[in-house]
């Protein structure tokens, strides 16, 4: 198995991004990395909605602190790398695979309302991970500073999504979790399939 491979293997997803998308975004980098910020900055800002939501759950708020902190770091770096190529963080925009996630989850089921905003954190991390995965081989060998920046955030996310759905393991029956979290997966693996056509993050 390759490096690529064996990390697929080792994340929840049921589809793999496909290598247009790569090569998208390697011709298309500096927009990657001005999205990537933003990505960063959006998920410090669900870690610490999640805080705001749940303040009595000690747990989750040690580990969304903890998580907040890491992804406004990865932020700073990201911007760092983005200044030194002559450019900015994008300016705020509409993510439509995050949109499609966010929709399904079912404001009026209180009993599974705090376990989906965990999957999908579960889910914005893995795919996350399994994207910047992808664009690493594509680029290790023509951008390295690049390179080693997906390397080093590649196992970050790998560890969030796992932080996310062992929070949610904790609130509800495990045999229910399962069937949950297959719906939520397959619903991820219907909206990856409409992307592959932009050079950001999830695009
Ligand atoms: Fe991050
Ligand atoms: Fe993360």
């Amino acid at each position: 198995m390759t490096d690529l491979e064996t990390i697929r293997a080792e994340l929840p997803l049921l589809t793999a991004t496909p290598s247009r998308w790569a090569e998208l975004a390697a011709a298309h980098l500096d927009r990657f990395l001005a999205d990537h910020a933003v990505c960063e900055q959006q998920a410090a800002l669900y870690g610490l909605s999640l805080v705001g939501l749940y303040p009595g759950d000690d747990e989750l708020v040690e580990q969304m602190g903890a998580l907040a902190a890491e992804e406004v770091s990865h932020l700073r770096r990201v911007h760092h790398l983005l200044r030194k190529r002559g450019h900015s963080i994008s300016r705020r925009r509409t993510n439509v695979w995050v949109q499609g996630l966010r929709q399904r989850i079912e404001k009026a089921r209180e009993d599974v309302l705090k376990v989906d905003r965990l999957l999908v954190g579960a889910l914005i991390e893995a795919r996350s991970c399994e994207r910047f995965s992808t664009l690493l081989v594509e680029i290790q060998d023509s951008e390295p500073e690049v390179a080693r920046l997906l390397q080093d955030l590649g196992p970050a996310e790998k560890r969030h999504w796992l932080m996310f759905f062992q929070l949610a393991e904790r609130e509800i029956d495990a045999d229910l979790l399962q069937a949950r979290w297959q719906g939520w997966l397959e619903h991820e693996a219907k909206l990856s399939r409409r992307g592959g056509i932009e050079p950001t993050v999830h695009g």
